[in-house]
C-alpha cells in the first residue's frame, strides 16, 4: 500500500496566519500539523508517501520533512497549482500510484486510532472511515445500513442524514485513478472526493467503518485548540 497526504489548499479559513505559512506547517501542542497524519500512515506500515503541497510553501516542506529516511520512509512530493478538489490528488498522483492500492489522508486531519488492520486485510474497491459528530453538515456525511453499508453518501448536506462524519483517511485500490479521471468539477468548481466515494458505491465496492478513538479536522483555530489540549494531555 502506497500513501499520500494531501497537504494544499490555501488555508482561507485560517488566514491571517496562513498568509506566510501553509496551515498544515502550523503546530497542533509541539509538533507541525502535518506530522501527525503522516506517523498515522507511518504507524499503519505505510513507507513510500507522496506528499502533495501547494506552490507557496513546497520548499518548507521538503525543509521539514527531507527525503523521508529520518522516519524510516521514502518520501515524494507534487505541487497541486490550484486547490482544484481532494479528488484531484489521484490525478496528480497517477505516475505515483501506478498499479498499486494507495491510502489517502488530509494533512490537517489527526486520528487516535491506529489502522494498521484496515490497512493490512484492504482487499480492494474503497473504504471509508466514519465518525459521529455533533456537526454533520460541516462534512462528507455517511448513512449506513446494517453491517456498516453504506446507503448514501452527501457533501455538507443541509440537512444530513445521519450524524457520521467522513473523515479525511480512506483506503483505494489503484481502479481510483481511472475513476477520478471520470469527474466533472462541482457546482464550487472542485473535483469532489465524494463524488469519487459515490463511483465506488454505484459498484457496490464502497465500505465502512466507525473510528474509534478521537478525530480532528483541525482546519480552524477552534479545532487546532481543542486538538492541542487533546495531545498535551493524552501526552501523545
Ligand atoms: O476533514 C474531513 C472532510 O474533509 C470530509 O468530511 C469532507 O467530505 C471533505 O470534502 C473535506 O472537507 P473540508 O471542508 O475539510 O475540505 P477542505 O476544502 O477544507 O480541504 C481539506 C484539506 O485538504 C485541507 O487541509 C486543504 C486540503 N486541500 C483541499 C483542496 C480542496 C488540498 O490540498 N487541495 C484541494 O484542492
Amino acid at each position: 500500500m502506497k500513501g499520500i497526504i494531501l497537504a494544499g489548499g490555501n488555508g482561507s479559513r485560517l488566514h491571517p496566519v496562513t498568509k506566510v505559512t501553509s496551515k498544515q506547517l502550523l503546530p497542533i501542542y509541539n509538533k507541525p500539523m502535518i506530522y501527525y497524519p503522516l506517523e498515522t500512515l507511518l504507524k499503519a506500515g505505510i513507507k513510500e508517501i507522496l506528499i502533495i503541497v501547494a506552490p507557496e510553501h513546497a520548499g518548507d516542506f521538503v525543509k521539514l520533512l527531507g527525503s523521508g529516511k529520518e522516519f524510516g520512509a521514502r518520501f515524494f512530493y507534487e505541487v497541486q497549482d490550484k486547490p482544484d478538489g481532494l479528488a484531484q490528488a489521484f490525478l496528480i498522483g497517477e505516475s505515483f500510484i501506478e498499479e498499486e492500492n494507495v491510502a489517502m489522508i488530509l494533512g490537517d486531519n489527526l486520528f487516535e486510532d491506529d489502522f494498521n488492520e484496515e490497512v493490512k486485510h484492504f482487499s480492494g474497491g474503497a473504504r471509508i472511515f466514519v465518525k459521529e459528530v455533533p456537526d454533520a453538515e460541516r462534512f462528507g456525511v455517511a448513512e449506513l445500513g446494517p453491517n456498516n453499508k453504506v446507503l448514501s453518501l452527501e457533501e455538507k448536506p443541509v440537512q444530513p442524514k445521519s450524524d457520521l462524519a467522513v473523515t479525511g483517511f480512506y483506503l483505494y485500490d489503484s481502479t481510483v485513478v481511472r475513476k477520478a479521471k471520470a469527474l466533472r468539477p462541482s457546482v464550487r468548481g472542485e473535483l469532489e472526493i465524494t463524488d469519487l466515494h459515490n463511483l465506488y458505491l454505484q459498484e457496490g465496492q464502497l465500505g465502512a467503518e466507525i473510528v474509534r478513538g478521537a478525530w480532528f479536522d483541525t482546519g480552524t483555530f477552534e479545532a487546532m485548540f481543542a486538538a492541542t489540549q487533546f495531545i498535551r494531555d493524552k501526552n501523545l
